[in-house]
């Protein structure tokens, strides 16, 4: 073949481009097979299932998927699965009780509470209120401050599923430009910590960052995580970037959609996660991790 020929095509096929897609729905599905196995041998070896409590308070319509999927994959890898759904009108001080016994209680090893929390429970006293040692969401304070300080003990899930996915598409961190938008305490902050103990070279945007388009343009790594479909704009992404869509919107018809426009963002991007499909699974995937983590630790000590 011809060298412009070949250059032809190779132009042609750069500006078609068409992302792989991380898959983390089959990413999760192996590492729920390997928590499932090591499950078993733990308790073959005598030990009690890992156990976890997962809180729910209020009925809010996407917790409590959220929730029904977490128990659900707990039972499944064989945790014990401690549901308790309490009322919306449910005191703080009732659940900062209910957090005391299972802190006390042998059998847990991880305590999960569902946020957002109803407005009249502080959630960061509820956070603080678990021991860090079952915080299997890795939220308390202490667990956020040994990430910060590069000594990471529970990890936060959502970002420690997305370093996981990044990882499997082979990147470069020492040498890309990651650019998270959102800045929450479950994602986007905890997310840059990941990033950045990685070495990867981090920009975090928020609602006040100016120029959103043009921080987009520089990142490699392209984090989104606002929660609402619309706010990035897929011909600001740099051709070749791994684009990660945290955002789990809903369409007027039920389906789900992400914050990036998945088809367009598609053609832009060397690799990009689907919702549903991509980080949400992986989330889960971290928790199980999470609570056999520290069932191990506990179980040690
Ligand atoms: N709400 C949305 N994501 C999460 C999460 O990862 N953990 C908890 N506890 N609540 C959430």
């Amino acid at each position: 073949m011809g060298s412009i020929i070949r250059a032809l095509l190779s132009l042609l096929s750069a500006t078609q481009m068409s992302a792989q897609i991380i898959d983390g729905k089959a990413t999760a599905a192996t590492l729920r097979k390997d928590l499932a196995i090591r499950t078993q041998q733990l308790i073959a070896a005598g030990s009690p299932p890992p156990g976890l409590a997962v809180i729910l308070v209020g009925s809010d319509a996407a917790s409590e998927i959220y929730v029904r999927n977490k128990r659900k994959a707990c039972a499944e890898v064989g945790f014990n699965s401690r549901a308790i759904d309490l009322p919306v009108e449910t005191t703080e001080n009732t659940l900062l009780t209910l957090i005391a016994e299972l802190n006390q209680d042998e059998s847990v090893d991880g305590i999960l509470v569902q946020l957002p929390l109803p407005d009249h429970i502080d959630a960061a006293k509820v956070i603080s209120a678990i021991t860090p040692e079952k915080d299997v969401d890795g939220f308390h304070p202490h667990n956020i401050g040994l990430l910060v300080q590069r000594q990471p003990g529970l990890r936060p899930c959502t970002p420690k599923g997305i370093m996981y996915l990044l990882e499997q598409t082979e990147v470069d961190f020492h040498r890309s430009h990651a650019v998270i938008v959102g800045a929450s305490n479950i994602v986007g902050r905890p997310m840059a910590l990941e990033l950045l103990l990685a070495g990867v070279t981090v920009a975090v945007c928020h609602r006040f960052t100016e120029d959103l388009a043009s921080h987009v343009a520089r990142a490699d790594i392209l984090v989104v995580a606002i929660g609402k479909p619309g706010i990035v704009q897929s011909q600001w992404i740099k051709p070749g970037a791994r684009v990660i869509d945290v955002g789990v919107n809903r369409n007027d018809d039920g389906t789900l959609l992400g914050d990036i426009e998945f088809a367009t963002a598609k053609q832009q991007a060397s690799w990009i996660t689907p919702v549903p499909g991509g980080v949400g699974p992986m989330t889960i995937a971290m928790l199980l991790s999470n609570t056999l983590e520290a069932a191990g630790l506990r179980r040690k000590s």
